[in-house]
């Protein structure tokens, strides 16, 4: 069982994907549990602020260290403190699977300009970024990173084998697929997926999958080609 902790200003943000989908269907089975805690509960004053001006100016806000602090004490335990942030590593699959080593997880979900970096230095142990764009609060990242992970709990996906033959394994983006019906308006499906062949289709797909990586993805062609002895074809 792998466990989420959530630390977020917007709990009701997390109620529709936690309900639908696989994730839903895994939280239903017991495979994860996914728990909101609502940063607001330790914010000071009246009203219970959780930001401030950021000391030195500059535009935005930034969440306070003592209601974060406080949140993450309340609930921290064993897990490995993840903090979402346009600042921190790319994720990609390999961190993908080195995280899921790990059973429970606090996630922070900054908003505006971030966190106080004393917050950071004391308790992150990984900070993320889910790509080179910014986004409004950390619990959209939260959300990908923790599907990410999910989808490597055993019972999760309904067809694990994917997961061995998907883009970024291996280096490579996925080949095309195709499903029925075998043409529409002209377009047909490639005659070698109907042959039967099955060697065929693998070096075919490889091909395919081959060709889309150095296209789209030269980064990644690179280091396909860095590593191609040692990963399964
Ligand atoms: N918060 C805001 N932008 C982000 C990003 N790109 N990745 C992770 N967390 C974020």
């Amino acid at each position: 069982m792998k466990i989420f902790k959530i630390i977020t200003l917007f709990p009701d943000f997390f109620q529709s994907p936690l309900k639908s989908g696989l994730l839903g269907k895994a939280i239903e089975k017991g495979l994860c549990h996914i728990e909101c805690i609502n940063l607001r509960q330790w914010g000071e004053g009246q009203y219970r602020q959780c930001d401030d001006y950021p000391y030195g100016g500059g535009s935005g806000m930034v969440l306070m260290p003592v209601p974060l602090l406080k949140a993450i004490e309340s609930c921290k335990g064993d897990s490995k403190v993840l903090y979402p942030s346009p600042s921190g590593t790319v994720l990609n699959q390999d961190m993908v699977k080195e995280l899921f080593h790990h059973d429970s997880f606090l996630f922070i979900c900054g908003q505006y300009e971030g966190i106080d970096q004393r917050v950071i230095n004391r308790y992150v142990d990984y900070e993320i970024s889910i790509g080179d764009y910014v986004l409004s609060g950390g619990e959209y990242a939260a959300l990908v990173i923790i599907d990410a992970l999910c989808r490597y709990i055993p019972g999760f996906m309904s067809n694990p084998e994917s997961l061995s033959d998907e883009s970024f394994e291996n280096y490579l983006l996925e080949y095309p697929q195709y499903t029925r019906p075998r043409e529409i308006d002209g377009m047909c499906v490639p005659d070698i997926l109907i042959s039967g062949d099955h060697e065929k289709i693998r070096r075919w797909r490889l091909e395919k999958s081959i060709e889309k990586t150095r296209a789209t993805r030269p980064d990644l062609y690179r280091l396909y080609i860095a590593k191609k002895d040692e990963v399964k074809q």
